[in-house]
């Protein structure tokens, strides 16, 4: 898949009232001359081509992520993708302030990690999450129709989330639900059959307007020892004996 062009419809930006706040719903229409419902993040260029770069890459090596486009819009470029018109997992399993009242939210939560836990690509997007330094993999950056998963939100990968804690969500959500040991497997063994050539294509993708360099450096050195880093990420037996007597 790779980024195409696009440009907001006039009049058409909407704050949608279902917990959407940075981002934005409209219609954009691409340089093919396409009308398309999207999401719509106004953002700085680290963020605005990390989400670009990331969304191409999640594609390359594997998952589903909604059609990514370059918004032309006066002074700046933004990020859009193709609004696939179902709800985050959050949503899904009725996690949130909005759902104290009604939903018990330990149980949503441990519906949300089980679900996560039991998605085919979770162990890829798992070490696609090491190798882009995404720290941000709340459930809300999971979308899910039912039968099929989408992976969105990589505005604070490469090195844009230095603030948050290092952590790896999914590896913590599968662990959550007792699967550590076959997600680790499966993590690792995806990560040996990721082809490395699609971080210098998709880098060159977005190359006429964002040099992507030290993101592609960043994530190579990141490739070359990741299984480590996804071992690290799970708990080690003498982690599980710690609470023994
Ligand atoms: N392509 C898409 N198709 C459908 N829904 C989307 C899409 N992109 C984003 N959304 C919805 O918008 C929400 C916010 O988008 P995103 O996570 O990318 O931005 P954010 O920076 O976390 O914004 P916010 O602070 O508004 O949550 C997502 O949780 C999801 O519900
Ligand atoms: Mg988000």
């Amino acid at each position: 898949m790779a980024v195409e062009w696009a440009r907001v419809v006039e009049g058409t930006e909407t704050r949608a009232d279902d917990g959407i706040y940075g981002a934005l719903r409209c219609v954009i229409e691409t340089d093919d001359g396409v009308l398309l419902a999207a999401v719509l993040k106004r953002d700085s260029p680290e963020i605005v081509f990390a989400e670009a770069l990331c969304s191409i890459l999640l594609s390359k090596w594997g998952l589903t992520v909604p059609q990514p486009f370059l918004v032309r819009e006066s002074g700046q470029i933004s990020f859009a993708s193709a609004d696939v018109g179902y709800p985050n997992l959050k949503k899904r399993v009725g996690l949130g302030p909005e759902f104290e009242q009604t939903v018990d939210q330990s149980a949503a939560l441990h519906l949300a990690a089980t679900l996560v836990a039991s998605f085919p690509t979770t162990p890829l997007a798992a070490a696609i999450d090491e190798a882009i330094d995404n720290r941000d993999r709340n459930l809300g950056n999971v979308l899910w129709d039912g039968r099929e998963e989408a992976w969105i939100d990589h505005a604070l990968a490469l090195g844009n989330g230095l603030h948050m804690p290092d952590t790896n969500k999914l590896c913590m959500l599968m662990t959550m639900v007792g699967k550590a040991g076959e997600a680790l497997h499966a993590a690792i063994s995806r990560w040996t059959a990721m082809n490395r050539s699609v971080v210098a294509a998709a880098a060159g993708e977005i190359a006429t307007v964002y040099d992507a360099t030290h993101w592609q450096q960043l994530i190579t050195e990141r490739l070359d020892d990741l299984g480590t880093r996804i071992t690290n990420r799970f708990p080690k037996p003498n982690d599980l004996l710690a609470d023994l007597p």
